[in-house]
């Protein structure tokens, strides 16, 4: 499918209908739908499939951040096959042995890296035993993620401009935390909005509360859109 505009909604909900609601209010101004592991824990493969028979098609954004050896990780994979995802995350920490076999178990469906999550400061990361700047060990895990098969990355929109400058121009990046000018930030740090977010190199902004929780969600993600 044709990306009506680079906005992927964040379904974030384990009620069937609720996901129905909003992907189908939100369709005109979105292709690309998130569905995490609040759904998927809940539903399962199957709640995926009645939810694609019962609004129609869309490209799927599964976001499972998988994290195991590589077996496991490449038998995950086969499980979610069928529902033949547009994009799948991984952790970038599982290594390059872990995303080459979802890679290779997959080879349709664009394996995305998640660098250092955004829940994660320095302190965070010191006591963890990780003591390189937060920058650096994003761009490496993206180096070495994008080297072993992954074709996407979903970083902060504070390290896109510097991935864009530094990983083959294929490579798609993805951001969360981003928030229209205006807007609560929630418990999202660092924001910026989804315009900055693109023009720093974004090639997908993930955006949910800010239209799940509008008394309109069509229209708030039509001004997103239109603000882009
Ligand atoms: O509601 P909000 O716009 O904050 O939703 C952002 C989405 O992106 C959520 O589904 C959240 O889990 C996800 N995400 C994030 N930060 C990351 C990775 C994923 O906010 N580092």
């Amino acid at each position: 499918m044709s990306d009506k505009s680079p906005l992927i909604l964040a379904v974030d909900t384990k009620e069937i209908d609720r996901a129905k609601e909003l992907i189908s209010a939100t369709r005109e101004s979105v292709s690309i739908f998130k569905l995490g592991l609040e759904f998927f824990l809940a539903h399962g493969p199957k709640g995926v499939r009645d939810l694609k028979e019962a609004v129609g098609d869309f490209d799927l954004f599964l976001d499972l951040k998988l994290h195991d050896i590589p077996n496991t990780v490449a038998s995950a994979c086969k499980s979610v096959r069928d529902l033949k995802p547009r994009f799948l995350t991984v952790h970038a920490s599982g290594g390059g042995e872990m995303i080459a076999a979802a890679a290779q178990e997959l080879p349709e469906t664009s394996i995305t890296a998640v660098t250092v999550l955004t829940s994660l400061d320095t302190a965070a990361l010191n006591a963890l035993g990780m003591n390189a700047e937060i920058e650096n060990l994003c761009s490496e895990m993206a180096r070495n993620a994008t080297s072993h098969g992954a074709r996407s990355i979903v970083s902060s929109p504070q390290e896109v401009k510097m991935l864009r400058a530094t990983l083959p121009s294929h490579i798609e990046l993805i951001t969360p935390g981003v928030r229209p000018s205006g807007s609560l930030s929630h418990d999202q740090k660092r924001v910026m909005t989804p315009h900055e977010a693109i023009v720093a190199g974004a090639n997908y902004v993930v955006i949910g509360r800010p239209i799940t929780g509008a008394a309109n969600p069509a229209q708030a993600a039509r001004e997103i859109v239109a603000s882009l």
